[in-house]
């Protein structure tokens, strides 16, 4: 409904591991550009559950490459022009940062510490071993924390936010002094449309948002743009919600990421300050109750919910 000119759009809902499907419409809607974002994304999730997060992070985009590498290069393997792969990858493949280690580069050494980052690890070598291997017309990025409209609830965003608004308890993991890097998700977007058009093939591309605050000060940041919002709530202040509970295990204490790269040679900057996407974002869920409704009455989200918090003891 969204979408400025929908007709020009076609929506197949399928899965990236199934090999016919994948085909077909390679072959049927001569596909020339690939923007493969699909992935399973929530680390808690690969902690309590990660045999999908080998499938479709790993199996998935082999079988994605294998589609590519089938219908665009020829017998030579020889590269044909106007066509592009493109793989939306994480700075998570990169591990965890000491305080005062300086920021990830294209040139980090890989090391991930969850499941769902080594999957995404793998991915990321893959696509690279089909450039080098094949000539595949490759790109590649590896971005920070999204955060925006959208985002499924299971993410610390969305989630603290919903929580808070319906008065339940922001659950802190650990101390909350881990840190990230937050990046609005246009301005990914225009990161990853403009490697797509500009950037090198072959080459991999560091996005980031410049926001780099402990997690605490984000939630105190939600918690505060809440209380002005809503001053009338029973639940503001909404930071006396704030409950520390268990870690996670393995949890990454510190992400930093330099994108130096991208910001030289490609002229791209990220738009939004973290309080401007973080207004964008809260506006957004306040104003879309009926999408929010349609999640938290699904038995699934709230299954994930029980799973992921109600047996997790205190923290801090
Ligand atoms: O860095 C990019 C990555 O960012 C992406 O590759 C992942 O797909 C994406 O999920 C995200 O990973 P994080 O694990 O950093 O995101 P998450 O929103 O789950 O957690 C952000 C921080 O907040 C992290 O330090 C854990 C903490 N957290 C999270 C949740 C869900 C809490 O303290 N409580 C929570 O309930």
């Amino acid at each position: 409904k969204d979408l400025s000119a929908p007709d020009r759009h076609t929506f197949i809902q399928g899965d990236i591991c199934d090999t016919a499907l994948v085909n077909r419409i390679f072959s049927e809607s001569s596909i020339d550009t690939v923007a493969h974002f699909a992935a399973e994304t929530h680390v808690d999730r690969s902690i309590l559950g990660p045999a999908e997060f080998i499938q479709t992070n790993i199996v998935g985009t082999f079988t994605l490459l294998e589609a590519a590498r089938t219908h665009w290069l020829d017998y030579r393997g020889a590269s044909p022009e106007k066509k592009r792969f493109h793989h939306v990858s994480t700075d998570e493949v990169y591990g965890t940062l000491l305080p005062d280690a300086p920021d990830w580069t294209e040139d980090t050494p890989y090391d991930p510490s969850s499941p769902y980052s080594a999957a995404k690890a793998s991915s990321d070598h893959l696509v690279r071993a089909y450039h080098r291997t094949y000539g595949l017309p490759v790109s590649i990025t590896n971005c920070s924390n999204n955060y925006g409209p959208y985002q499924f609830p299971e993410k610390l965003i969305p989630l603290f936010i919903l929580n808070a608004v319906q008065g339940r308890p922001l659950p802190v993991y650990g101390d909350g002094q881990q840190i990230r890097d937050w990046l609005y998700v246009e301005d990914h977007c225009e990161a990853i449309l403009r490697v797509m058009t500009d950037g090198i093939v072959g080459q991999t591309y560091n996005i980031g948002g410049n926001n780099q605050p402990p997690n605490l000060v984000v939630i105190e940041q939600i918690c505060a743009i809440l209380d002005e919002m809503l001053p009338q709530s029973p639940f503001a202040p909404h930071k006396d919600l704030i409950k520390y509970v268990a870690d996670r295990p393995g949890h990454d204490r510190r992400y930093a990421i330099d994108i130096t790269k991208i910001t030289t040679d490609l002229g791209w900057h990220p738009r939004q300050s973290l309080e401007s996407g973080l207004q964008k974002t809260i506006d957004w869920y306040l104003g879309n109750p009926d999408w929010v409704s349609s999640i938290q009455s699904d038995t699934e989200f709230e299954i994930w919910i029980q799973k992921n918090y109600s047996n997790r003891g205190e923290g801090k």
